[in-house]
């Protein structure tokens, strides 16, 4: 059977790279990046003209995985981080709902305060950072442009990725996070098992919010720990910390997609 040409933003990315890396059997990946890295092609979304272009090739499918995912960076840049990660999705919704493609679209658990726990795809979310409010307008615009759109929903990304930038565990394990919140609980997700579900979601047909994650919420020191004695390495570095204000806290996620695996 022919694979679908499925269109792939943010192929350099934590998750686009992984997407790219094991998916490539199941789908025939067109790559895209800002940047051009990693055998991905360049085009940047902030371009109208290369919106254009990228819009004019061919394709079945459309996972949306270009972001600024840095929530500091966001609040530095707040006009690229509006227009990449809140006016995009809704163009990009608006073409795949006029052109009858299937579109997935990348979330976070930070558009949720952290206040009133635990969050499933019906909890109302009020976001604590511009990069929260960027990521939950573009879920509101999407769900609305286009109601087949599915929307995932997921926390932080953990394991192995072959992206320039690294995900919380490998930098753990890298010795690059010293500095752990005791306070701030999230459901760490792996990357590849986020990744493997998607051809599954888009064969049931799923569409609008998934929230997709890892089924427990541990705080970031307790990871930090766990992680780092299950690869036999010292802790003794780890410096505890009470996160800073604006950082949610209780951030218990209870969706429908869900891996006991934390790793
Ligand atoms: N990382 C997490 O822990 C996490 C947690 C929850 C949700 N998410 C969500 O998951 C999705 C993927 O996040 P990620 O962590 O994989 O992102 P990432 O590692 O920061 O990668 C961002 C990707 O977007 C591309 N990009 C940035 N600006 C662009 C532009 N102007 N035009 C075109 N492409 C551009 C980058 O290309 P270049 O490499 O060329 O710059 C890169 O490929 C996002 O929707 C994010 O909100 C991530």
């Amino acid at each position: 059977m022919k694979k679908p040409r499925v269109l792939l933003t943010g192929a350099s990315g934590r998750l686009g790279s992984v997407i790219l890396e094991d998916l490539s059997d199941v789908w025939d990946i067109i790559p895209l990046s800002r940047r051009g890295g990693g055998g991905t092609v360049r085009c940047d979304l902030l371009s109208r003209e290369d919106r254009k272009t990228l819009l004019g090739r061919d394709f079945d499918m459309v996972v949306n995985a270009a972001a600024v995912s840095s929530p500091s960076h966001c609040a530095n840049n707040p006009a690229e981080s509006w227009i990449l990660n809140t006016l995009w999705p809704r163009t990009l919704a608006e073409y795949c709902r006029r052109n009858a493609v299937q579109l997935i679209h990348f979330s976070t658990d930070l558009v949720y305060s952290g206040g009133t726990p635990p969050y499933s795809e019906a909890s109302p979310a009020v976001p604590m950072s511009f990069y929260g409010w960027t990521k939950l307008v573009a879920d509101i615009l999407v769900q609305k442009a286009d109601t087949d759109a599915l929307i995932v929903r997921t926390s932080v990304l953990c394991g192995e990725t072959g992206s320039e930038r690294t995900t919380f565990s490998e930098n753990l394990l890298s010795g690059r996070v010293q500095r752990v919140f005791v306070d701030s609980w999230r459901n760490h997700t792996p990357i590849h098992w986020l990744a493997g579900i998607l051809p599954k979601l888009t064969k049931k047909e799923q569409s609008g919010l998934v929230i997709a994650s890892g089924k427990y919420s541990q705080s970031r020191s307790a990871y930090a720990e766990a992680l780092l004695k299950k690869h036999g390495q010292n802790t003794d570095h780890l410096v505890q910390e009470y996160a800073p204000p604006g950082i949610p806290s209780r951030l218990h996620l209870k969706g429908k997609y869900y891996t006991s695996s934390i790793y």
